[in-house]
């Protein structure tokens, strides 16, 4: 017995120890991206040929590294071929160490996870309308046969917004496919002429998959939602729920659209991850898009170690737009990502829409927000606190906050119940009402929530009122016999409120990466915003709610992002001959820094004036960025001596296209950026810009407003063009006024050259140093 007892344990200590040899190997095997610059072609490979070439290459690199091709064949997930070089693999920290110190090798960086930037959606119906789009849309042929893609989360592709009729043949430089995968019922057609899905890298951090994660098909609703923002069709008489009825419009509604999903549920290291989103660049660039909207990040981070500024810039070089969210981490401070001088980086604001529903009781009247069904049938119901209405084996804290069977239907059944909002979710809270048989809902905030109210699509007739206006109430509730009241959710109000404000959530600058370029870029719409849904969401988001929407209402950077990619496939159909820098130009210079009430834009989080740091050169005006009379223009070279600049080495920039730092590079300073941001003035410095003429002829002045304690000369003060493509160098002196000061807060001026049909305006951004 003995023997065998020993035997066993001997068997035992043997596999634990196969066991203890095994795990570390798999454990320290992390998936990495080996980043390589450019691709050098030989013009007499083909294209395929070229692309096999390719792939040995990366095999033969790696294999030098790991001296063992059949390792290299397991660990190299993708490679990628077409106008990005590089590869990803799984790589123990030590390898992926060594292979960086490669000659050729520009980075190497881990397979980071990133986020949609959208905050929380609920569901709405009705659109804003706004005139200047509509000349816009005249005048650019509602953005005809651009072709705008998204890296998100998929498409709805039997969307209404994408449906294809009246559209003539696919554009012949389209070298796209509709990669249906698993999903025998998606297909493409000639408004959504491709869509790709990249999952390998979201599996290296999520583990095995199943066949719905094969297919393109949008399970979230945010893809759909952020593509038909940029370009959906036309969709009249989109009614909701029985709510009013409006137009659904993309920003381009002529334009072809594509999709590459890179994003899948959530894992807690993020939704969409570094390799899917360079194979969706490579392949996006490859097929031949014209604009890419990005509406996700993660943390900002060197320009050469992350997807998104890598791909972005593979994209832009090729002449690709790429336009990304700025993140939704406001209010606090130096929160934007996609910062890139070469990505069109964007804020959210609000619109000029209001969703209000009154509470009426006793004699006082108070407006909080819905977007619920109306309250019908007697004028007067009984109202009742849900802390007295708990079951027998609920406690009344429970029932105070309308916690799922917490309420007594003998107590509320015919009632309006007044809940406390907090501990689960707002719609949650009216299901329980439902469930015990009210009738009606008031949300109303706790001390913490303070002012801030929501317009959710409750399940049944609700407001949500504020923490002062709830105090009303339930002093109401508390010293009368038998309360009550009625609810009156009316239909959209617009023009209501100062509007556009900075949204509270929308990232804010300083850029930490590079403190002297200004981010965010511009903002645009991201605070309930209506555009596509799935097939597959209620308007809810919960589980609950079997309710389906073809619409959904959505807030974020993510939403306000598609916005002005739309408004790039405008420009792009009218000026197919500019840079993505000169259209990116267009946009900034014309944007405004006013509300509809003609005063400074205000910061929702606030209430005082918003700042260049929330919105960058202000709030998108696409009519008058048809026409911006002058543009800063910019090339790959510029990016590359930009990168000079920040102390890049040579050696890795050397990768493209073997080039080589000038010997003196240009100050960032000196980028010729549509803003100029200086973070560290000492007495005086000097900053160099050249316009290009892309209107009438004509001579422009100067005018400046400059920041507080900085005098600010413009050199020269008039700049005369004879000609379209004509360039106009001028010099911007900025000098502090009593020498020694230093402050320790930025100040913001602007300068604006005009021909009196033209204001091309730009931003000042000073902090003194001592
Ligand atoms: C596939 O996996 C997802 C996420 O784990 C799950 O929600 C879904 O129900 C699965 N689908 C099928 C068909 O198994
Ligand atoms: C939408 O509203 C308009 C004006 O109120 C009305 O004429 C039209 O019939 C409505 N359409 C639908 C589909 O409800
Ligand atoms: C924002 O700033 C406040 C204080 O300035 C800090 O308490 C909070 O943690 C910050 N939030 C985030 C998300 O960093
Ligand atoms: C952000 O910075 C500004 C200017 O320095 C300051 O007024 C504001 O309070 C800061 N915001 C937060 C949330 O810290
Ligand atoms: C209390 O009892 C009711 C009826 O039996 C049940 O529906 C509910 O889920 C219970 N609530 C809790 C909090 O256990
Ligand atoms: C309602 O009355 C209770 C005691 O009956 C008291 O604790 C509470 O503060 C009162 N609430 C309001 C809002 O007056
Ligand atoms: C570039 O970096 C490599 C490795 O990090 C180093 O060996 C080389 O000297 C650097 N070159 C320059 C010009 O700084
Ligand atoms: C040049 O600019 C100045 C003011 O900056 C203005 O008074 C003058 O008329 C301009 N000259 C021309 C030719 O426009």
């Amino acid at each position: 017995m003995a023997g065998r007892n020993s035997t066993l344990l001997l068997l035992f200590a043997f596999v634990f120890f196969i066991l203890l040899l095994q795990r570390p190997v798999f454990a320290t095997k992390e998936a990495y991206v080996v980043y390589l610059g450019e691709h050098s072609r030989d013009p007499d490979l083909s294209p395929w040929e070229a692309s096999m070439r390719a792939t040995e290459s990366h095999h033969e690199l790696l294999a030098s590294v790991l001296k063992d091709k059949e390792k290299v064949e397991d660990a190299i997930f993708y490679s990628y071929t077409h106008n990005i070089n590089g590869f990803a693999a799984y790589l123990g920290e030590e390898d992926a160490m060594e292979i960086s110190k490669y000659p050729g090798v520009v980075s190497v960086f881990p397979n980071r996870g990133y986020s949609l930037h959208t905050t929380r959606s609920w569901e709405f119906l009705g659109l804003e309308r706004n005139s200047e789009t509509h000349s816009a849309w005249n005048k650019a042929r509602f953005g005809e046969d651009v072709i705008i893609a998204n890296l998100d989360s998929g498409v709805w592709p039997e969307h209404q917004s994408f449906k294809d009729d009246g559209y003539g043949a696919v554009p012949s430089r389209w070298r796209g496919i509709c990669q249906q995968g698993s999903d025998q019922s998606f297909s493409c057609n000639r408004k959504l002429i491709g869509a790709r899905y990249f999952n390998k890298a979201y599996r290296a951090a999520a583990g095995p998959l199943n066949a719905t994660f094969y297919s393109p098909r949008d399970y979230d609703g945010h893809g759909s939602h952020t593509l038909s923002t940029a370009a959906g069709n036309f969709v009249p008489g989109a009614s909701i729920l029985g709510h009013a009825n409006g137009t659904a419009k993309g920003g381009s509604p002529r334009a072809r659209v594509a999709a590459y999903k890179v994003c899948w549920p959530r894992t807690f290291r993020g939704e969409c991850f570094d390799a899917d989103i360079l194979a969706a660049f490579d392949a996006a660039i490859h097929d031949g898009v014209d604009v890419l909207s990005l509406s996700l990040g993660g943390r900002p981070s060197a320009y050469f170690e992350n997807s998104l500024d890598i791909g972005a810039f593979h994209a832009v070089k090729k002449g690709i737009t790429v336009v990304c969210s700025a993140g939704n981490s406001g209010p606090n401070n130096s929160t934007v990502t996609n910062v890139a001088p070469w990505i069109l980086t964007v804020g959210a604001s609000t619109l000029d829409r209001d969703f209000p529903a009154d509470v009426v009781f006793g004699n006082k009247r108070v407006t909080g927000k819905s977007l619920s069904e109306a309250l019908t049938g007697k004028k007067l119901y009984p109202l009742i606190n849900s802390k007295e209405a708990n079951h027998g084996n609920a406690s009344k804290e429970k029932a105070e906050l309308c916690l799922p069977g917490s309420l007594d239907p003998a107590k509320v059944k015919g009632k309006i119940v007044v809940c406390l909002r907090g501990s689960s979710a707002r719609e949650a809270k009216g299901e329980t009402v439902r469930e015990a048989g009210g009738v009606g809902m008031v949300l109303a905030n706790s001390g913490s929530f303070g002012n801030e109210i929501i317009a959710d699509v409750h399940v049944l007739p609700a407001t949500h009122i504020t923490f002062s206006d709830g105090l009303a109430l339930y002093s109401y509730l508390n010293s009368t016999k038998s309360p009550l009241g009625y609810i009156a959710v009316h239909m959209t109000k617009l023009g209501a409120e100062p509007a556009p404000a900075m949204a509270s959530f929308s990232s804010r600058g300083p850029n930490t990466i590079t403190p002297g370029i200004l981010k965010p870029d511009i903002t645009a719409p991201g605070v309930d915003v209506l555009a596509a849904s799935t097939g597959d969401v209620s308007p809810t988001e919960l589980d609950f709610d079997r309710r389906r929407v073809a619409f959904m209402l959505k807030s974020g950077t993510s939403m306000s992002c598609p916005h002005i990619s739309g408004v790039v496939g405008l420009l792009k159909a009218l000026h197919p001959g500019w840079s993505p820098a000169a259209i990116k130009s267009a946009i900034m210079t014309t944007a405004r820094v006013w509300d509809n009430e003609k005063l400074p834009l205000l910061d929702e989080a606030t209430f005082l004036d918003a700042s260049p740091f929330n919105y960058g050169s202000g709030h998108v005006r696409p009519n008058r960025a048809m026409d911006p009379g002058l543009v800063y223009d910019l090339t790959t070279t510029d990016y590359l001596n930009f990168l000079c600049g920040l102390g890049y080495n040579s050696t890795q920039l050397a990768e493209f296209r073997s080039y080589s730092c000038p010997s003196k590079p240009p100050h960032i300073k000196d980028l010729n950026y549509p803003s100029i941001t200086i973070p560290d003035l000492s007495s005086s410095t000097k900053v160099t810009r050249v316009v290009k003429n892309v209107g009438s002829p004509g001579t422009y002045a100067v005018r400046v407003i400059e920041p507080r304690g900085i005098s600010v000369t413009v050199s020269p003060t008039n700049l005369t063009f004879d000609e379209v493509g004509e360039e106009k160098k001028f010099e911007v002196t900025l000098k502090k006024i009593k020498e020694g000061e230093s402050s320790a807060e930025y100040v913001f001026g602007r300068l604006i050259w005009t021909d009196r049909k033209h204001y091309v305006r730009t931003p000042l951004v000073v902090k003194s140093t001592s």
